[in-house]
């Protein structure tokens, strides 16, 4: 079997000592008519972070995912990825300067397999030239194997071998989020977002999930920024912890600093199901 660890850099297409991945949000401020969904928020990530960001429903947390992949247009403040403004750039032009992400509603093409799932991302983002195409030159056929190893190596890295030929929607929530992370992993991320990957999964399907995300950033130091409700996990897994509420980030820091601060323990000692 092949082995990942020996390649990580094959996911980005180039790069095999470094991949850079620095993000930075300046005073990002997002209204929804009279509604402040995010209220100038600075955030910093370095290359080889893992970031999560916790915070109760309807904290912003999904929304600043959305304002990093232009999915949302913010009407305040700046992002800068590699030092170069993304600012106003459409979602397609982010993704190929290596930002992808999951959603918290998997949002995975119906009605084809999970092998074409993982060849289509692949495909979208890092097609060729149509007339190039069109004639089939041996680039076109080089770049063909090319795509095909990379996505062979995400089935085999995420375990879905088995169900390669499935059709996605017969597939249960836990392996529809594990073929949606292969699908943004097709599209060559140097910052991988995942937006609730643990949630609503069985424990087997979790338990995998959190080993694929550890190698994902320790192995082939991937920067990830996680948004999820399961405190120990994020606990466990996250480098930095970015605490959400209202649209405004009021906490920051390491794991354990987290673990003590008085309104995490509020959240989590009195309503839990509020985060
Ligand atoms: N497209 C949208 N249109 C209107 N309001 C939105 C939209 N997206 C998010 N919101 C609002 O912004 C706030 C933050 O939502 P969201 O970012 O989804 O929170 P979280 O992911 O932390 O649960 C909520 O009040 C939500 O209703
Ligand atoms: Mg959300």
């Amino acid at each position: 079997m092949r082995s990942f660890q020996r390649d990580p850099s094959v996911l980005v297409d180039i790069r095999l000592d470094k991949i850079q991945a620095d993000l930075k949000m300046n005073k990002i401020s997002l209204k929804f008519g009279g509604m402040t969904a995010l209220n100038k928020i600075d955030l910093t990530v370095k290359t080889g972070d893992f970031l999560s960001i916790i915070g109760p429903n309807g904290a912003g947390k999904t929304s600043l995912l959305n304002c990093i992949t232009g999915n949302y247009q913010y009407q305040g403040g700046n992002i800068l990825f590699n030092d170069k403004v993304i600012t106003g750039l459409p979602t397609h032009q982010i993704i190929n300067l290596g930002i992808s992400r999951t959603s918290q509603n998997i949002e995975l093409f119906q009605g084809i397999s999970v092998l074409d799932n993982l060849l289509l991302a692949r495909h979208m983002h890092k097609s060729y030239n149509f007339i190039e195409a069109s004639l089939f030159s041996r680039s076109v056929k080089k770049n063909e194997v090319y795509h095909r190893e990379i996505v062979e190596e995400l089935i085999s890295f995420l375990e879905i071998e088995p169900i390669r030929n499935t059709l996605v929607e017969e597939l249960s929530q836990g392996m529809q989020k594990r073929v949606a992370l292969g699908r943004a992993l097709a599209l060559g991320p140097k910052l991988l977002l995942l937006d609730e990957p643990f949630t609503g999964i069985t424990f087997e399907e979790k338990e995998a999930m959190i080993r694929f995300v550890t190698t994902l950033n320790e192995v082939w130091n991937l920067t990830i920024i996680l948004i999820e409700h399961d405190l120990p996990v994020v606990l466990n897994i996250s480098k930095k912890i970015v605490v959400f509420d209202f649209g405004v980030k009021v906490a920051e820091g390491s794991p354990d600093f987290i673990q003590d601060h008085p309104q995490v323990i509020e959240a989590y000692l009195g309503d839990s199901s509020t985060f």
